[in-house]
């Protein structure tokens, strides 16, 4: 298959006419979002779903999440909207936050795996809802990475994975959060989150009252099936350095692991020389920035042939700080120094 690229970053944002035609005639079609980019099928056709599986190399097991641009296309989808579920929509979409609800009888059966529930999320980046607006059917989408490999914040990393497996790849330029969704489940009367993401817990609590957070870490059956999996792994050895004397702390494992090819992703704004490493990526002194930045830095590692890579984390798990370590723990296979 050829895949065609479609740059939408030009003033105007391209024709997204053909890529909509077809995802509602069952192809695969990858699209920007606000979070990372998603690999789109009509999440109301079994077959075009399951080819997203094979795209990818996924498990079977392990849902979709289903993009909307409009909330009458819940209709059908989802069986059920309780209270907190209505509040953190009205306040929160469009926007990166998923929510879980009772499923609903339209949903291809693969999308959901088997659950009896489905993920539903309105993204509020403007491709994002205008392929959505023109396909008309509600979207099926992970992320639009190969199975394992961390998740693609730009077209170029998109095309590094998908190139000949998709029919189209929309450009919107690098993705603004860097990191997935939050994903909270409210099928069940509580709130409760299952994968930390774009949005904080604060900003849940602040609508819903107190919200529960079960990531699943180390559960064979956690209630996100996607939890289970080594996930956003550079393809070499990774650590995560935390604590109080972070930078005395990397020097040291770079003595350590002298003769490897070594690169450093600092918790800072400049990219100060650090002796012994081959690069060091400034991801920004802030969560946010560090967030935005780690999936490409992990690609760029894996690019130019990193044989260890060292990630500083100096933030607590407030705010966007509680997506970054579920994400940076889990690319280290929890591989983590405390210093
Ligand atoms: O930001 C995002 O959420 C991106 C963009 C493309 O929208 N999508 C994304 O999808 O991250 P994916 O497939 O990489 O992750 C979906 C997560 C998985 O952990 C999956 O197990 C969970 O959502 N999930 C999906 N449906 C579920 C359900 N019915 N119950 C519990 N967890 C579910
Ligand atoms: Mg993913």
């Amino acid at each position: 298959m050829t895949t065609k690229l479609i740059d939408a970053t030009v003033p105007g944002g391209g024709d997204l006419t053909a890529p909509a035609r077809c995802l509602r005639e069952g192809g695969l079609v990858v699209f920007p979002t606000e979070t990372v980019y998603g690999l789109g099928a009509n999440a109301l056709d079994d077959c075009a779903v399951r080819a997203i599986f094979a795209a990818k190399g996924r498990p079977a097991d392990n849902p979709l999440i289903v993009h909307i641009w409009d909330t009458a296309q819940l209709d059908g989808l989802v069986a059920a909207i309780p209270d907190a579920a209505r509040r953190m929509m009205d306040a929160l979409w469009p926007g990166p936050v998923t929510l879980v609800l009772p499923r609903g009888q339209q949903v291809a059966p693969a999308v959901t795996a088997g659950l009896d529930t489905v993920a539903v999320r309105m993204p509020s980046h403007p491709v994002a809802r205008e392929l959505l607006r023109l396909a008309d059917v509600p979207v099926a989408a992970p992320s639009a990475n190969t199975s394992t490999r961390p998740s693609p914040t730009t077209a170029a990393h998109v095309m590094e994975d998908m190139d000949g497996r998709v029919a189209y790849v929309i450009d919107g330029g690098p993705c603004d959060v860097g990191l997935e969704s939050t994903v909270v489940d409210v099928s069940d009367g509580g709130v409760t989150i299952l994968r930390p993401g774009g949005v904080p817990l604060e900003a849940l609590e602040s609508l819903v009252g107190h919200v529960s957070c079960d990531a699943g870490a180390g559960t064979a059956a956690p209630r996100s099936p996607g939890m289970k999996y080594k996930h956003y792994a550079p393809r070499c050895e990774m650590v995560v350095v935390t604590g109080t004397h972070i930078r005395e702390r990397v020097e040291q494992l770079i003595v350590q692991h002298a003769g490897k090819r070594i690169g450093v992703l600092a918790a800072s704004d400049i990219t100060k020389d650090i002796p012994g490493a081959a690069w060091i990526t400034a991801c920004g002194a802030a969560p946010e920035s560090y967030a935005h930045a780690l999936f490409a830095a992990l690609r760029d590692m894996d690019a130019r042939g990193a044989e260890l890579v060292i990630a500083e984390f100096p933030f607590t798990e407030r705010g966007m700080g509680r997506a970054l370590r579920n994400r940076i723990y889990k690319s280290a296979g929890g591989n983590v120094v405390q210093s």
